[in-house]
């Protein structure tokens, strides 16, 4: 842990907690299912994403990637394709702008910028992967610029590169730290335990590369303008931290800067921190017009990464009622030399189960690949896969029930932190979920149920995401007309943010819906560090609404007691709440003014409040996570082990569901994810060349409609009442434990337990 951390934690632990909010407790917007905001756009095909924007004398950039791993650039023979028709120019290292190699993102201080890994883009010979830009070609057309990247050659001067995860983990390390946590954690002595223990288990559990497959591939629109600065479409997950990672790379102000991103097709972690964007802005300012750069299908495989694959060790002892009395969860993942990214695998058994005794720890390994990065649920999805299957390997030696193995072993406090939790009822969510789902109706034997030739089976596993905020600054403007204008540089990735934060504002200032705009997705508005990533945009946004709307209720309270005759005449800001367009009197629903009122008896068109929220301290001193349990059936083909999930239900504790509309549209996104990863979805991986091999959807497999049943989805919904509105994440908690309940599942189906995903038919024959 960190001096700095240590500290903060202190602080954290000595606070008094944090006034209630009494909004929590009233019924609103929030907690209602309203259709999204943007609905009728995106059907009717209005909505703008990135790609689909218009700039006049626009060129289209399109790169040539690496065809090697590890090496040097010998020659790029790029005359051909300069001389074919439409073509504006053929950059690579030697006629591309000079760029400042990326700041590699930090959670410490993410202000600066973002990126993924720390090399210089396309600034000299060195070539670090396979897939790695070494050319870009810009023309007229996005076909004459396709056309003419087939006709650049490049010679290489090749290196033997690390690609192979078997060959390096001879080489494999502990990071001095993973997501600002020790990578190790020891309490007791857990080999003795389990040396000890009357029942165990312990299994080495696999997981593979996976890629982001957004629907939206990555696109960028740079634009210059003639005193120096740009302005940039980009689809990314933070216009903010886009536009610091620009203003750092090319060395402009940022207030020169601005990227724009009113709505994405996805995103999923994969779309911030890759060099596509910086690429474009160069490209365009060679060129000196207007670029796009569209990442093709195969340019998001070549370009942006992925999940790491990884191999962890999960060894369970218990007494014989079921206690735990060791947990050990060893994880190993891969990132690359420039990189900074561990995935947490070894996360979650730090805070699911009580165990006397506990050793975590996770080591890495560097390889010569495109960098690794975030992807829904990093760490949890992966890490409950290995821990949610080594608990029903337990479960079923000890002949015991897998929900009842949990509840045994629910703790009372962090097991590993030893913080109070927020709020934590993951127990009500097996109970209510393993009632509706009707869990008990199974016979817990393997093998023991059939229909026809399809062998069934159920399972379950927990589902766990951590609560996480960053401090953010918004902006809320009250008219005269009685509307109000939120800003926050959020992003709209589909998942329902910009009506969520309706929702929020609307209550919080006691307006209609319809009289609320949110404004997002423009780097121009308040600048903070904000990011669609972390599942924590809409806590982080809430605080900092919160926030602005307390600071704008006390200047417009102040505005109204300058006048003698205001109902509010003598009211301290804790006696008054905003309700019905305006400010009113605890206890006195008559007794207050509306915001117009109080502004045009001002004489003043509007009110406005920038300001922050507080540091997260809540994420200090309790231990603060989202809950879920998730249950299925699958149906697994007797003869040709093909694998059919045919029933899903997810019982989910994230707090306060602001949207449960647009909510269960997020928990359902993360099953089907996690269906993928379970079942269908792996990055083939050349481990002698380092390329990969399947960079299409006809050859990566995403679940398609038929692969996906119906999806239930049930809440707790009780508020946590130290999270901003009592709601916790809910973006990623979906796809984690989803692999583990199909594992399980297929286990219980046909007697046979499979450790290594994807679960295959060729594994089940
Ligand atoms: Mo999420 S993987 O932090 O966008």
């Amino acid at each position: 842990m960190s001096v700095i951390q240590s500290v903060m934690e202190t602080i954290a632990k000595a606070l008094p907690d944090k006034k209630e909010d009494p909004l929590i407790a009233r019924k609103g917007y929030v907690g209602q299912p309203y259709d999204r905001v943007d609905a009728q756009v995106k059907v009717q095909g209005e909505a703008r994403f990135t790609a689909e924007f218009k700039v006049e004398n626009m060129a289209y950039a399109v790169p040539v990637y690496s065809t090697i791993a590890k090496g040097k650039l010998r020659r790029i023979n790029s005359g051909p394709a300069e001389e074919a028709p439409g073509v504006l120019a053929v950059l690579t290292h030697q006629n591309l702008p000079r760029m400042k190699a990326p700041p590699i993102a930090d959670f410490h201080d993410i202000g600066k910028g973002f990126a993924l890994s720390d090399l210089p883009i396309m600034q000299n010979v060195d070539v670090h992967w396979d897939g790695e830009p070494v050319a870009i070609v810009v023309a007229e057309t996005l076909e004459r610029a396709e056309h003419a990247a087939f006709l650049v050659s490049v010679e290489y001067d090749v290196d033997s590169p690390e690609v192979s995860f078997e060959d390096a983990k001879a080489r494999a390390f502990a990071p001095k730290d993973i997501v600002g946590e020790p990578p190790e954690i020891k309490i007791g002595d857990a080999n003795k335990a389990f040396a000890e223990a009357a029942v165990s288990v312990g299994h080495v559990y696999r997981t593979p590369r996976y890629n982001h497959n957004a629907i939206e591939p990555h696109a960028t629109i740079a634009v210059w303008d003639d005193r120096g600065g740009v302005a940039v479409f980009d689809a990314t997950q933070s216009v903010n931290l886009t536009a610091h990672t620009l203003a750092y790379i090319f060395d402009l102000k940022v207030e020169n800067v601005r990227v724009v991103a009113p709505f994405l097709g996805g995103g999923f972690g994969g779309k911030i921190g890759w060099s596509n964007t910086a690429l474009c802005v160069a490209a365009a300012k060679a060129v000196n017009r207007p670029v796009k750069l569209v990442l093709s299908r195969e340019g998001t495989f070549r370009m942006i990464g992925g999940r790491t694959m990884s191999e962890q060790h999960v060894t369970l002892g218990a007494r014989k009622d079921g206690r735990l009395t060791a947990l050990i969860h060893t994880g190993l993942t891969a990132t690359i030399p420039s990189g900074r990214y561990a995935e947490q695998c070894t996360f979650p058994p730090r805070h699911l189960y009580a165990a006397p005794d506990f050793y975590v720890g996770q080591k890495i390994v560097y390889l010569d690949t495109v960098a690794n990065t975030w992807m829904r649920a990093p760490g949890e999805s992966i890490g409950t896969f290995a821990l949610e299957s080594a608990m029903d390997e337990l479960a079923h030696e000890l002949r015991m029930d897998p929900i009842e193995l949990r509840r045994i072993n629910e703790p009372e406090k962090d097991p590993t932190k030893g913080t109070e939790f927020s709020s934590r009822h993951l127990t009500e969510a097996y109970r209510s979920g393993a009632e509706k789902f009707g869990w008990y109706a199974r016979n817990p034997a393997p093998r023991s149920q059939q229909d026809g030739k399809w062998l069934v089976g159920q399972g379950v596993a927990t589902a766990y995401y951590p609560f996480l905020r960053f401090p953010a600054k918004a902006r809320v403007r009250i008219c005269a007309d009685g509307s109000a204008i939120v800003q926050a540089p959020a992003s709209e990735m589909g998942m329902g943010t910009a009506t969520a934060q309706i929702q929020h504002a609307a209550d919080r200032l006691g307006l209609p819906l319809h009289r609320v705009t949110f404004q997002y997705g423009d780097s121009s508005l308040p600048d903070t560090p904000m990011m669609a990533g972390g599942s924590n945009q809409t806590a982080t946004t809430f605080a900092a609404v919160r926030a602005a709307v307390e600071q704008v209720h006390r200047e417009l309270l102040k505005l109204a007691q300058k006048r003698s005759d205001s109902p509010l005449k003598g009211a301290r800001y804790e006696e008054v709440e905003a309700h019905d367009g305006g400010l009113f009197r605890s206890g006195d629903m008559a007794r207050g003014e509306t915001y117009s009122a109080i502004l045009q008896k001002a004489g003043q068109a509007s009110a406005e409040a920038e300001t922050s929220s507080s540091p997260p301290m809540e994420m200090m001193k309790y231990s603060m996570a989202s809950y879920g349990a998730q249950f299925c059936e699958v149906r697994v083909h007797e003869e040709t082990g093909e694998v059919r999930v045919s029933r899903w239900l997810g019982s989910f504790d994230c707090g306060t569901i602001v949207n449960p509309k647009t909510a269960a549209s997020q928990l359902r996104g993360g099953i089907v994810m996690g269906i993928g990863m379970a079942l269908t979805e792996e990055t083939l991986f050349d481990e002698r060349r380092g390329r990969i091999m399947n960079p299409s959807l006809a050859e990566y497999h995403i679940p398609v409609n038929l692969d996906v049943p119906r999806i239930e989805i049930i809440y707790t919904g009780i508020p946590d009442e130290h999270a901003p509105l009592g709601a916790r994440g809910i973006g990623e908690i979906g796809i984690t434990g989803v692999a583990a309940a199909i594992a399980n599942a297929v286990f219980h189906a046909t007697g046979k337990r499979i450790r290594e995903l994807p679960i295959t038919l060729d594994k089940l024959l």
